[in-house]
This record gives structure tokens, C-alpha cells and sequence, in this order.
């Protein structure tokens, strides 16, 4: 017997507990609380990135399924040396409750970021501080979507975004990708499909997580030009919009949106630390009012002390100077995991090349379940994302996400390598 098997977790490991921890309370006479949930979270995920976080914790397992950054692009120093400031000079405030919608300094700061991707004529209460971009995703599904409703997503799309739209019990209409980003085809005939019954599609159009692509300039006004046809919304998620490392990142769809169409959400944790929490929307004034509304129903705001050495790592430059070194970082990773894929996945495999952002997507042969492979590519000692859960509907089961941002480039190879193997073997 294979020595490791008894010790090592599987993905079953959750279900596992889950049943002996009943068994045991039941044995010690404990309640069952299940009966007493709602509805809602029936209809509840857990993240499989998260499962296979916990599974992988404190184990020698090469992970390309998280999505963390590189912790060297992290500004250290200038984080310590702002927060000493802040608690010199500007304690009381920082440490304070402030105003739901995000400190008025960091708002201030916010529209010059913005400005980054292109987005300009917007005032302060074009903006809304949240915890992270996951927070503003949530609670615009809860803002935006009645149950049966029809929403577009690409075809891949971010699991967290599909999950927390989950709950609002949507009808998903699903968009393929392309090279050039989302089917604009396909979104048209979707959008016409439903005869002005589309409220809204969530779109990622620059470098895409997890299908790596990034829309050009021309596509993303025919998306506006669809969408303004046929009288939807665009959620737009720009978390990587300041991640792209080959040539210039297209400005972004909100920066090209004359009619208020656009919600747009972007955040710092791949640009300075996701550990801060920050997130921001940009959208019009009616909108942000009722995610203020919605948000002192949840933690009444975002943590006034990150918003202010946000703003001031935004205001010294430190973040925009950070940009050259967190692209280079990356784009050099990418490229050790293109080459990797190239040496050691088989032939019938095929993959993206992204211009940017922390993921390659890659599509195995039909034969084969991601799924079904990732307990035996664990046991190995390489983790991925098997691409099913990021499909509404759950295919693309012979598909994969690889992370390369967060693993140093030796393992990048190396698990690339044992991936690449186990697969051949598979075939
Ligand atoms: C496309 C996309 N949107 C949103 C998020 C959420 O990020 P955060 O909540 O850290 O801002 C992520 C995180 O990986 C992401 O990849």
C-alpha cells in the first residue's frame, strides 16, 4: 500500500468529517441545527479554491489552484512606514468608525486610480469603498438579481462571483470565450433570445480568471453598443485590469460607457496586499446609494485603517510605482509556465496565453475529468482548479486552472512537469 495513503487528505476529506462529526453528535445527544437554515443557504457553495486550500495546508503540495499573489510584490516597507505615519499623525480618525461608503481621503485617491484604467469624470459619489471586490460581487447580485432572472457569464467565469450569484437563483445564459474575450455573437443572439428580458451580464474582459484572455478596444465598444441594443447591464470585474504585462491593458469598459450602463469593481489585493480587504465600485449615484443602504445592513463599512494607508500608498505612489516590478514578476512567471506546458503537457492538450493577470486555462483531452484527476495529481503533490466549477452549468470538465503567480519558478516547473505526466500516463 501506497505508504502516504492513510495520512493524505483527498477531496472526500470534507464529506468525511462532515458524517462522523453527525454520528458523534447524535452519540452525545447534541441537536441536529441543519433543519433550522434557510432556504438561501441551501442553495449555498463551498468555494472548492477554499476546500483545496485547507487540503493542501501545512503539506508538501506544489499549489497552482489559489490565487495568491507573489508575496514579493508586496511594498513592505512603504506599508510600515505609512502606518507609522498614520498612527503619528492621524490615529483618531483611522482608528475610528468613518462613513459607509469608504473614507472621503481614499475616495479622493480612488478617482485618480481610476483614472489609471481610464475612467474619468466621476466624483466621489460615483464611488463605494467595499471589503474586498468578493463584497461589492455579493452584494450587487443581492442589489441586481430577483430569482429567475436572466443573467449572462462567461463561459469560464470566477467561481466566487458565480457563487455568491447562486443564491439569487438566476437563469445563467452562458457566453463562450474566445481568444478575443467573450462570444459577442453569442451574446447578441443570448440577449435577443430573451427579447429584452436580459438584465445583466458579468463580464471580466481583461485578463480573464480564469480563461486568460483579455477583450480588445473594438470588442468591448461592440459589447457597450449590445448591451445598449438590447438594455442590460454590464457588471464589469477589473481586478486584473492593472495586471496586464504584455503591451498596454485596453482602457476599461466603464472608461468607454456614455450611458451609465456600466458597474464597474476593481481591487487592491492584487496591487498591493490582499490582506487589506479593499475593494471599490464606480458606478452612478443611484446605484451607490442603495449599495450604502445594503452595506449598514452588513458591517456598516469597510475598516477605516486600510482605507488610510490605502489612500496614502496611492497618494505617495507608492502603488502606481510598484506596477512595473508586480507586471515584471508575472509576466516572467507566466512565461516559465508557458515553457513548462509546452516541455511536459501532451499534445492534445491546449491552454491560453495570458497577457496578464496570475492564470493559465488549460483544456486536456475529452477523455479525461479534471476532476476525477485532481485526488490522484494530490497524491503527487500538485494541486489545481478543475475547470468544471468555473461553468455555470458545471462543464468544461476536461478543463483547468493553473496559478502562476504565487509559486516560486522552480516549483512552477515542477509541478508542471508532474501534472503533465500524470496526464500522459492517463491518456
Ligand atoms: C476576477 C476576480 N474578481 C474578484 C476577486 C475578489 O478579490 P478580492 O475580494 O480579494 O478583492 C478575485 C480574486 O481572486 C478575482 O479573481
Amino acid at each position: 500500500m501506497c505508504p502516504f495513503r492513510s495520512s493524505l487528505p483527498t477531496v472526500r476529506t470534507s464529506a468525511f468529517i462532515d458524517i462522523s462529526y453527525k454520528i458523534t453528535k447524535k452519540v452525545i445527544g447534541f441537536m441536529e441545527l441543519e433543519r433550522f437554515f434557510s432556504e438561501q443557504v441551501k442553495a449555498m457553495r463551498s468555494s472548492e479554491i477554499r476546500d483545496l486550500l485547507k487540503i493542501t495546508e501545512g503539506r508538501e503540495v506544489i499549489s497552482l489552484a489559489g490565487g495568491l499573489p507573489d508575496p514579493s510584490t508586496f511594498p513592505r516597507e512603504d506599508i510600515k512606514k505609512i502606518a507609522e505615519d498614520i498612527m503619528d499623525k492621524n490615529w483618531e480618525r483611522a482608528l475610528q468608525y468613518t462613513a459607509t461608503g469608504g473614507v472621503e481621503e481614499f475616495k479622493k485617491q480612488l478617482i485618480s486610480l481610476s483614472s489609471l484604467r481610464g475612467i474619468s469624470k466621476i466624483r466621489e459619489e460615483n464611488l463605494f469603498v467595499t471589503v474586498g471586490s468578493q463584497e461589492a460581487l455579493y452584494m450587487l447580485a443581492n442589489l441586481l438579481i430577483d430569482p429567475g432572472d436572466q443573467v449572462a457569464v462567461e463561459m469560464p467565469t470566477y467561481l466566487a462571483a458565480l457563487n455568491a450569484m447562486r443564491l439569487r437563483k438566476p437563469n445563467f445564459l452562458g457566453v463562450e470565450l474566445t481568444e478575443e474575450g467573450a462570444n459577442l455573437d453569442q451574446l447578441e443572439e443570448r440577449a435577443k433570445k430573451t427579447r429584452g428580458k436580459l438584465k445583466l451580464f458579468y463580464t471580466i474582459p481583461t485578463a480573464q480568471n480564469p480563461g486568460g484572455v483579455t477583450m480588445g478596444l473594438e470588442g468591448r465598444k461592440r459589447l457597450l453598443e449590445i448591451a445598449s441594443d438590447y438594455d442590460f447591464l454590464v457588471v464589469e470585474d477589473d481586478a486584473y485590469g492593472f495586471l496586464v504585462f504584455d503591451g498596454d491593458a485596453p482602457p476599461s469598459l466603464k472608461a468607454l460607457d456614455t450611458e451609465g450602463r456600466v458597474i464597474y469593481t476593481s481591487t487592491f489585493s492584487k496591487i498591493l496586499a490582499p490582506g487589506f480587504r479593499l475593494g471599490w465600485v464606480v458606478a452612478e449615484p443611484e446605484v451607490i446609494s442603495k449599495l450604502e443602504m445594503m452595506k449598514q445592513n452588513v458591517d456598516l463599512h469597510t475598516p477605516s485603517f486600510t482605507q488610510y494607508i490605502a489612500a496614502e500608498a496611492i497618494r505617495r505612489g507608492v502603488i502606481q510605482s510598484n506596477f512595473p516590478k508586480v507586471r515584471a514578476i508575472y509576466k516572467r512567471k507566466r512565461d516559465v509556465m508557458l515553457d513548462s506546458l509546452e516541455a511536459h503537457f501532451p499534445k492534445s492538450a491546449s491552454w491560453s496565453r495570458p497577457k496578464g493577470g496570475m492564470f493559465v486555462f488549460a483544456k486536456v483531452s475529452e477523455k479525461l475529468d479534471t476532476g476525477i484527476l485532481l485526488e490522484e495529481a494530490l497524491r503527487k503533490g500538485v494541486a489545481y482548479v478543475p475547470g468544471a466549477s468555473f461553468y455555470h452549468d458545471f462543464s468544461g470538465r476536461n478543463t483547468m486552472r493553473l496559478n502562476f503567480s504565487f509559486p516560486p519558478e522552480e516549483k512552477l516547473r515542477e509541478g508542471i512537469r508532474i501534472l503533465g505526466d500524470l496526464l500522459k500516463e492517463k491518456l
